[in-house]
């Protein structure tokens, strides 16, 4: 089974002022903050970071998302790469710890509720499942 992952867009920019053109993204200072983090926490039970050049929503930065194999897919939009860090890594153990991905939502961080752009379901074992049958 593929592990839980959590995406992070590096190339995401919350304001597109020139100055900030030529300093690091929002994208690469949360994923930056959210590698530290990381680091602090046993290697057993952490989330795999990725990162990602661009996931589509660039109006909405900074964005992440939770995936992993048979469970909910969350997508988070407008993130702040300073303040999201802490609920971000603490969705990420209720996350992991979720058979599905169904961390109930009286026990998300307030990010996590703030902050969700879309939650998609797990794919289903077989993918033809979704085709119509006669
Ligand atoms: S640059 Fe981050 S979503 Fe496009």
């Amino acid at each position: 089974m593929a592990q839980d992952t959590l995406l992070v867009c590096i190339l995401c920019r919350c304001s597109q002022t020139e100055e900030q053109q030529t300093s690091l993204s929002d994208g690469q200072s949360l994923f930056n903050r959210l590698q530290d983090g990381l680091k602090t926490i046993d290697n057993s039970h952490c989330i795999r970071l990725q990162s990602v050049r661009c996931m589509g929503a660039c109006d909405r930065a900074c964005l992440a998302a939770f995936m992993a194999a048979n469970k909910l897919t969350f997508i988070l939009s407008q993130l702040s790469p300073t303040d999201a860090v802490p609920d971000l890594l603490q969705f990420s153990h209720q996350y992991m710890d979720s058979s599905d991905g169904k961390v109930p939502y009286k026990d998300r961080p307030i990010t996590i509720k703030q902050k969700i752009h879309a939650v998609l379901p797990p794919l289903p074992a077989r993918l033809d499942s979704y085709s119509h049958e006669s």
